[in-house]
Parts: C-alpha cells; structure tokens; sequence
C-alpha cells in the first residue's frame, strides 16, 4: 500500500490541466478548458476540464471524474498504478507501507505462482516445439486444426508428455517446492507421489491482462470418454475464475480501437479468429458471465456482441449472462452460428472475410432477440403472450442507469410495437418493475441494518399501483438525497450556530439510516462523518481522491450538475441559485425537512393501509392517534419550509 503522506503529496502537486493537458490539446474557454474527447469519436470539442473544480467532463458521452479517473480511465491503470504513474510525473517518491504478514505471505505466495507459472508454460512450449512427442502428438494435432506456427507461439501453447512425471521431475530439479506445484493445479498428488497432472494434453496459457500467465486450460488429445475433455487451474492466489476472460491480454488493443469485444465460449474460437485477423475477442469458458467478467469487459468498451453456437445451450448460456450485462450498461448484441458449428470450426469452413460478412449481417440486438424468440414460442396464446409482456418489462427496467434512459426509452419503444400493445400502458409496467426492485432493496437494506435479530421487517414504500407520477416521485426523492449530501460536502465545516458546524447538525438530524434510499449516499455521509469525527474537515477534494473510486464517482456526480438541481431547487423553494452560499442554511433546512417530510409521507401511507384491515377498537384508536401524530407532523414540517410539496 502507498502511505498517506505520499498520496498527500502527489495530491498536492497534481494539476488536472497538466495531466489532462498531456493527452487531449485543450483551450481555455472562460474559466474551463474544453477539447475532443479522448473517450470517443468527436469533431466538435464537447470534453470540459474545470481546474478550479478539479474534474472533467465530456458532454459528448458523458464521462466524467478527477484526475486519478482520467489517468486510470485513460490508461486503463488500477487506483494504484495511476498513483504511480502521477508520482513519477511529478517526481514524488513513493513509500510504500508494511503490509500485515498474512497480506505478505498471500503476496509471496502470488509471486511464486507467477514465476512456475512462467517456467511451465516455457517448458510446455518448448516440448510441443521441440520434443519428438510434442511434435508427432500434439503439433501436428493443432496443425491438422488448422493452427499455424505463428499464432501457436502468439498464445504460447504447449504439450504435456504422457509420461506421469516428466514435469515434475523437470520442476523439482529447478526447486520449484511441492506444496506449490500442487497448488498451481500443474501437478497432482496420487498416493504420495506427485505426478503431473496434464499428462498428454495440449496447455492452453491464460494469461491476466498485464500478460502474465495466471493459469492454464489442458486439452485432451485422444478420444477418451473416461476423462474430462479439459483439465483447468483450480482457484488459487491467482487463477480466479469468476474474474478471468480468456484472450483478454492479446484483444484489449483491438477492442479499445474497434469500440467492440466479441465473446465466444472456448480456448480454440478465441485462437482461430485471432489467425483469421478478428482480434478483438474473449471466451468466457463455456459458462454464464460474471459480473466481474462484464466489468472487465467495460473497461475497455461498452459494445459487446457474444458468438455463440447456434443450439440451445449456447442460447441459453448466453441468455443468462444478459441481465447482469443490462445492469452494468453495455449494449449487447448477438451471432448465433449455424449448423452445429461453434466459431472456430466456422470460421475454418468459411474463410476470414465471410465469417465478417457473416458476423455483420447477423448480429441481432440481444433484447429484441429475446423478445423474438419468446414471440415465437407463445405463438397465438394469449396468457403465454402475457407472460412475455411481464418478462419483457423486467428485463428493460434492469435498464436503470439515468444514462441511459434514451435506450431505455428507444427499447420500449421497439417492444411494445413486436408486441403490438400500447407504449405508454408498457412504459407504466416497466416502471412498476423499476419500483419494486427499489423497494425490494430498500427492505432488504432496512433488514440488514435495523432488523438483523429476526423481528418481522417493516413494511414499505409507496402504494404499488403503475402510476407515472410515483416513479417521478421517486427521481425526485434521489434529488434530495443528493442535495442533502452536496449540502453537507459544501458546506459542512460552516458555522450552523454558536456551537456546531453544519456537519454537525446534518448527522444529528440523520441518525436513522432509513432516511436514505441511495446505499452510495449513505455511504458518503458515513464516510464523511468518519473523516469528521477524526478532525478532518473534508471537501470535496477527499472523495475525489478517494480510494473507492466509486465513491469518488458518486460525489464528482453530485457537484458536476449544480444547475440542474439548483434550477428545480428554486422552483420549489423560490431560491435564486446565486445565493446559495449566502442562505446555505435555507438550503440545508429544505434539504433535510424534504427527506423527513418523505418518511413521514411513508409512514402515514403505511399507517393508512394497516386503517383498512380490520382491528380491535382499541388498536383502530391506535392506528388513529398515530395516524393523526403523523399528519401534525407533517403539518408542521411544510409550515417550517414555508412551501407545500407535491403529493
Ligand atoms: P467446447 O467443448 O466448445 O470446447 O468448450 P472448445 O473450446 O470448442 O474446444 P475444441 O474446439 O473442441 O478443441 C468450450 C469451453 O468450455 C470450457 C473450456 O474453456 C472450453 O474452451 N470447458 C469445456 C471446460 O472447461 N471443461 C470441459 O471439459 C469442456
Ligand atoms: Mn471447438
């Protein structure tokens, strides 16, 4: 880990104009900077840097961050490495801490993996390319596949000889410790004795995006139905499954320059369209994505077309990694290939330009697909149909990213017209969908938090019917979440009054938790508050350079569209956007009295509901007072912000 004081230090010399400067040729325009954005194709600059708010944005495609985002975004670098990289530029010597021995020892043991790792794929590389058994067994398997030297020695393949301990022998004699052979997967353990575990197999290196060899894929060369066709690395320090893309080191150039990552399921799809000139693409290893894995993907682009082959299966592995893909943002498009073929032996049969063609002409939008096929299969039945109108409205509102709300939008637009049912009764179910995962993770939230000890979880949240107006409501509820936090990073360390600060007052007045839908915000607020009670007066500056660059992410969002909000602000509170900073308290009283005002609003929904079941008297007298409690505060409370709110 990298001190503090070093962090501080490049932090203190960091200047985004420079940094910024250094890749994309910017003007001065008034007190910003603007240029072509780096992140897309543009003519007309629409990429903004401001130096007083040290960050950027691009208005073109809506990137946006501080200067650590923009060297991690710009150079694909972790949190890490960009913090490097700035202390190099600024001549900051970087002091690293002492790491706990447990973090020590993972890391030893990381490294010594990374090492036999690279002496094994060497030694297998050297057998399949020079050994007299390599050569008749296994070269001229891959070659009778169609695989030519090059593109053998591109991906580093190689052989591992039948023999039952040609490999260990070769990795004792280096010093290479049992324990960890075991531990690489490369060999095994078979009554004490060790013996090499990929016997007769091709060894198909993966390696991580830095080009490291993490693990390997051992393919069978003769026909045998007893054994697995592959053998892969177990999990270890480095070989994580659910993190590793096949390929990704040979196509993250590719997919950057073609804004474009093709997926296929195995090792050899990935090698042959490599030889065929079609670099830009990644197997998943024949199972559902990861959230990780589409993480990784979009680092480099949003656009992702999985090739899959045309049977069911392929289908239905690819089917089941769309959601979490929606989720995260990426625009997902689909190749089914035809006639039992998966893309490797298509590509063979056909030729590099036609698999393009093929490719090209192809490629289905992987939502209307769905929609498609599930078409197809209710035919004229009508309860089928309507099963596919609820799956379909699901799907889209996994859609929830307020960027892309105009895909969203096009999407409803296509669905309702494949199934001829009106777009704004459709938009209505999308946006009941939309709710109740906001209110599923609300309760599930406000379990975890307050009701942990298996007491019944309170019920929640707003009336469930498919009205336009609650889904307003509850974009305007995250308004002011968000305003209550940019209220607090703004003008936290100001005088609230004699004794407290306005931090000071902000946290005494969130105490319960449940004010807050947004876990993120939450998470602000708490981290502020940690920083707060450690004498730090924190800015916005500190979540920039946040290590949880998400974190950071949330606040740069917060301050980056202050007229949005400031212009709805004064529509509801009659407040000139000038003078914020003069009547900030004025801002932190409405703020904080709109979240409170929405909890109380809630709880009188609830109380109403539970008035229309029946009860004892004396319960119903209950549910009355408290009905009538409710209804004084909320009286009070919109006298105190001198304005009557919606609803
Ligand atoms: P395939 O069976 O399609 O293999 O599995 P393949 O990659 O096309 O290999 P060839 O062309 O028959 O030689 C697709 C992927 O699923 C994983 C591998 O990653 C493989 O590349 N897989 C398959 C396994 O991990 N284990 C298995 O036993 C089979
Ligand atoms: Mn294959």
């Amino acid at each position: 880990m990298i001190t503090q004081a070093t962090i501080q230090q490049i932090l203190s010399r960091i200047d985004i104009i420079d940094v910024v400067g250094s890749f994309v040729k910017l003007k001065k325009r008034g007190t910003n900077y603007l240029g072509l954005c780096p992140f897309h194709n543009e003519k007309t600059p629409s990429f903004t840097v401001s130096p007083n708010k040290e960050i950027y944005k691009c208005f073109g495609c809506g990137k946006s961050g501080n200067t650590i985002s923009f060297v991690m975004e710009h150079e694909k670098y972790s949190y890490v490495e960009a913090l490097k990289w700035l202390a190099g530029r600024y001549n900051v010597e970087v002091e690293e801490t002492e790491v706990s021995a447990e973090v020590k020892a993972q890391q030893q043991v990381a490294d010594s993996l990374y090492i036999l790792n690279g002496f094994a794929q060497k030694y297998f590389s050297e057998v399949l390319l020079n050994d007299e058994e390599g050569q008749d067994i296994a070269f001229s398997y891959l070659k009778e596949r169609g695989f030519n030297e090059a593109i053998i020695e591109k991906f580093h393949l190689g052989y591992c000889k039948e023999s039952r301990n040609a490999f260990v022998t070769e990795a004792l004699s280096k010093q290479y410790n049992r324990e960890l052979l075991v531990k690489s997967g490369l060999v095994a353990l078979r009554n004490e004795e060790l013996v090499d575990n990929y016997r007769g197999r091709i060894i198909f290196p993966i390696h991580n995006t830095t080009g490291k060899v993490i693990g390997f894929g051992a393919r069978i060369i003769k026909k045998n139905d007893r054994a697995p066709k592959y053998i892969n690395t177990p999990e270890n320090e480095i070989y994580i499954k659910s993190r590793i893309l096949y390929g990704m080191f040979f196509a993250r150039q590719v997919i950057d320059k073609f804004e474009e990552c093709l997926l296929v399921e195995g090792y050899t799809d990935v090698i042959s369209l490599h030889q065929a000139g079609i670099e830009n693409v990644v197997a998943s290893g024949g199972t559902s994505l990861t959230t990780e894995q589409i993480r990784l993907v979009r680092k480099y682009t949003n656009n992702l077309t999985i090739i899959y082959d045309g049977d069911a299966a392929g289908i239905k592995a690819a089917l089941r990694g769309l959601d979490m893909a929606l989720e995260e943002g990426l625009n997902v498009k689909l190749v089914l290939i035809p006639d039992k073929e998966d893309p490797d032996s298509y590509v063979n049969k056909v030729g590099a330009e036609a698999f393009r063609q093929f490719v090209a002409e192809n490629k289905k939008d992987f939502i209307i697909f769905q929609l498609e096929v599930a078409l197809k299969d209710a035919g004229t039945d009508s309860q089928k149909k309507a099963a596919v109108v609820n799956q379909m409205a699901e799907t889209l509102s996994r859609i929830n990213k307020a960027e892309d709300f105009t895909r969203q939008q096009d999407y409803i637009r296509q669905c309702s017209e494949l199934l001829q049912i009106e777009e704004s009764g459709f938009t209505n179910l999308v946006n009941k969908f939309i709710r109740e995962k906001v209110n599923k993770l609300e309760s599930k939230q406000f379990s975890e938090q307050a009701y942990s000890h298996n007491e019944m979880p309170p019920p929640m949240d707003f009336d469930g019917s498919a009205s336009d107006e609650g889904f307003q409501l509850l974009l305007k509820d995250e308004l002011q979440e968000r305003a209550v936090v940019r209220a607090l990073i703004e003008f936290g360390s100001m005088q609230w009054d004699d004794n407290n600060k306005v931090a000071d007052h902000i946290f005494s007045e969130c105490v319960e938790d449940d004010l807050f839908d947004n876990k993120k915000l939450l998470e602000v607020i708490n981290t502020y508050k940690l920083w707060y009670d450690a004498g730090l007066e924190p800015t916005a500056k500190n979540f920039f350079y946040h290590e949880n660059q998400e974190l950071s992410a949330v606040v740069v969002s917060l301050l980056e569209f202050p007229y949005e909000l400031s212009d709805k602000w004064k529509d509801k509170f009659e407040m000139a956007v000038s003078s914020r900073e003069e009547s900030y308290k004025q801002e932190v009283i409405s703020t904080l009295g709109y979240l409170k005002l929405r909890k109380i609003k809630r709880m009188i929904d609830e109380n109403q509901k539970d008035l229309g079941v029946p009860h004892s008297p004396e319960e119903q007298l209950n549910l009355l007072a408290t009905h009538k409690a409710l209804k004084d505060m909320e009286r009070e409370l919109l006298r105190h912000l001198g304005t009557v709110i919606v609803r």
